[in-house]
Formats: C-alpha cells, structure tokens, sequence
C-alpha cells in the first residue's frame, strides 16, 4: 500500500511549509517507535499515569436481561480523564518532548481529548490551547471548567460551533506556529502521518482485550463494536483483530435525529469520496456539494468525515459499519447506568446500544465485546435535560 494510505483513503494534502513539519513529526516518530528508552517511558505513563491496562468487565446482569450473547465492555471509561483519548495524547505530547516544542495545539468536541491534552500538558510542562465549536462549549461545561483549571487556554469557535470548526480553526493556529507548536489531533484523521500514529498509540486498547479474554473465556470474542467519530477508539479496539477473520468488527456511526444530510455524523453510510481537512476520506456533503453539518446528540461524534483507515475496512467489507440514533443512545444510556451501575459516555452509549441489539439476536455462547470509550460525567446535566 502507499505510504501513508489505506487503499485510495488517507494521504497528506497540505501546503508545503506544513508538509516539512509533518515529515519532520514523521521521521521523529519512526525513530521514537523503534527506542526503547521511549517504549519503556510510554509504558511506565499508561501503567502509573493513565491506569492500564483497564478491566475487561462481564456484564452478567445486563446480558442475562437483554437475553442472547454475553456481553463485555472493555472498560476505557476507567483511563485518568475517563476515556480513550488519553491513550494518544500521552504519546503525541511525549513527541512534542523530543521534537523539542513548547505549545500543543489541539481540537475537540466532547472535550474528552482537549481534557486529555490538557492533563499531559500540565504533566509535562507544556503550553496548551484547545480550539472548541462554541456549542460545545456550552454543552460540555464540566469539561472546560477542567481544562482551565489544567491552565489550557480555550478558543470558542463560531460557524457551527461544533468539532468540524474547532478542527479547522485548531489547523489554521498551527499553521501560524510551527517553530513552538505541534498539533495533537484527537483521532486516526489528518493528514498522514496522524492516522497511523493515533492508531499506533490506542493499539493497546485492542492488544490487552485479547489477552483479558482469551483469559476469561479461552477464546476470541465472535464481535467487537465501538462508535466512530473520526474513529480512534474503535481502530484502537479493531487493529488487534483485523487478520482474526473470524471475529466480526462493527463500528458505529450516529444517526442523530433521522437519515437527512445535517441530521446525523453517518460519514460511511452517506458520505462521498473527497478530500477534506488535509486528508483523502469520506465526507459528508450538503446540496451545494459544500462539507455539512454533521449532528449526534454525542459532541464527540458529529464530525462529518472519518478516518481513512475505516473508509477502506468499509471498502473490503473487514468491518462493517451501522448507525444507531440518538434516542436509541439515549436509552443505552439509562440501561446500562441503571442496570450495571456504570454511567456510559453519549459517544459510548451508541456502541452500547448496537451491542445489545446485536447480542439480542446471538446464542448464549457467543460474545460480544464493546469497547466502552469513555464516561458519561461529562454528559449527566444534558441528559437530564432531555425528556426521556
Ligand atoms: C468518549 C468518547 N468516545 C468516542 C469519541 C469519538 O472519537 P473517536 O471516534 O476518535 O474514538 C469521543 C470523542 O470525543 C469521546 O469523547
């Protein structure tokens, strides 16, 4: 395959004066990846810093209510910040370290990676700045106020003010910086070398699954689910089992409010071929042919393109991708806070509302594993204002 694509997705579309900073993040990473002083730090953060390896975790009562399969959550929602994106962002800010930066600059939606970024910021000594839609601003205060707290300076963000604007507005701040800064994405999106990189640092998600259950049970599980936004929890999850083929993989989009373009983030289901914020992928396109608005009740899923690496597990039919809408989430939700006493992130909520679905239709020996990415803390006022 071409460096840097996955079967036509992926690439590098940037200017030039970008590209050399991203072949010189490149090169630094090959060499990190290969350093055992790196290795050996990386491992001793995720194990002292983040919590891993966290539990996989077998949800007795829930799978004997719902009927069907067993059903597993891996559980990301316990990593320090309360999900996925700490994975990566311990690696991209250990990175800025070698390659000598003194800023990051990041985006995000749910505030679950600017929170991350934040906390390895502090860690690490680093300035930081978060470019955040002005919606989510508002509708992830618990997050911001933490952020501050950390000493991240925010930048609300107009348009739509959701992650597609925040990402923009993040890309255009970086290119103003170069010299102090590097730009910490928050998934497996991008230009390359950032799809492969995110991934590389979430792989352990993936990797300590299939030890923990071919611990507990003495074999593979028959399906993993995860949600995808840009997709970094679920590659995280899947790249463990892609030349397992007899495991299923299905990521899971949102369907929002109904199937219209502006009502759902459901990228590989409606969206076209074209390359968008430095990337080749699928992205989603109003009636003028202009980029859309994504929408989910989840912020950390209405981004209206997807990693490229999913665009093509799509494309040769590896995983398979579905949508679950936002009720449907929100039900997800209430189930598994109320029956398992774990309070699922809105993102989150959509894997586990496919998995019950899913594990509803299965016989009793089968296992259906969810990669549960992230807490739902951050959720519980807007969910409370819901009528449900
Ligand atoms: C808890 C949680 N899960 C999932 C996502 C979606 O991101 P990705 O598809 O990169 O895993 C987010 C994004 O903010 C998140 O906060």
């Amino acid at each position: 395959m071409k460096k840097g694509y996955y079967g036509e997705y992926g690439g590098s579309f940037v200017s030039c004066q970008m590209q050399e900073e991203l072949d010189k993040i490149e090169r630094e990473y090959n060499r990190l990846k290969k350093d055992k002083q790196f290795k050996e730090q990386l491992a001793k953060l995720q194990k002292h810093f983040l919590g891993r390896p966290t539990p996989l975790y077998f949800c007795e009562k829930l799978s004997k209510l719902n009927g069907g399969a067993k059903i597993y959550l891996k559980r990301e929602d316990l990593n320090h910040t309360g999900a996925h994106k700490i994975n990566h962002c311990i690696g991209e800010a250990l990175l800025a370290k070698h390659l000598g930066k003194s800023k990051i600059i990041a985006e995000t939606g749910a505030g679950q990676h600017g929170l991350a970024i934040a906390t390895v910021c502090a860690l690490m000594d680093l300035q930081c700045e978060i470019h955040m839609g002005y919606v989510d601003v508002q509708k992830q205060k618990a997050n911001v106020d933490k952020m501050k707290l950390l000493g991240a300076k925010i930048v609300s963000v107009g348009g739509g003010g959701t992650l597609k604007d925040a990402v923009d507005s993040a890309l255009s701040a970086y290119q103003k910086d170069f010299k102090e800064a590097i730009y910490c994405i928050g998934s497996v999106v991008g230009p390359h070398p950032y799809p492969s990189m995110v991934r590389d640092f979430q792989s352990v998600v993936g990797k300590e699954s299939k030890r923990q259950i071919k611990k507990m049970e003495g074999k593979l599980p028959d399906y993993v689910v995860a949600c995808v936004g840009g997709g970094s929890n679920a590659i995280g999850i899947f790249s463990a089992y892609l030349k397992d083929t007899v495991v299923n993989l299905i990521g899971v989009e949102a369907m929002g409010k109904g199937k219209n373009i502006g009502d759902n983030s459901a990228t590989i289901q409606f969206g076209e071929t074209d390359v968008y914020q430095g990337f080749k992928t699928k992205v989603l396109k109003d009636a003028q042919n202009n980029v859309a608005e994504a929408y989910s009740i989840a912020s950390g899923l209405d981004y209206p393109a997807v990693g490229p690496e999913h665009a093509h597990l799509s494309d040769v039919k590896r995983a398979q991708y579905v949508s679950i809408d936002d009720k449907e989430a929100l039900d997800a939700f209430y189930k598994l806070t109320k029956v398992e006493g774990i309070i699922p992130a809105l993102e989150s909520s959509h894997a586990v509302a496919y998995g019950l679905k899913l594990a509803k239709t299965l016989p009793q020996d089968q296992i259906v594993l969810v990669n549960l990415s992230g807490r739902g803390d951050k959720d519980v006022d807007f969910v409370l204002q819901q009528n449900h």
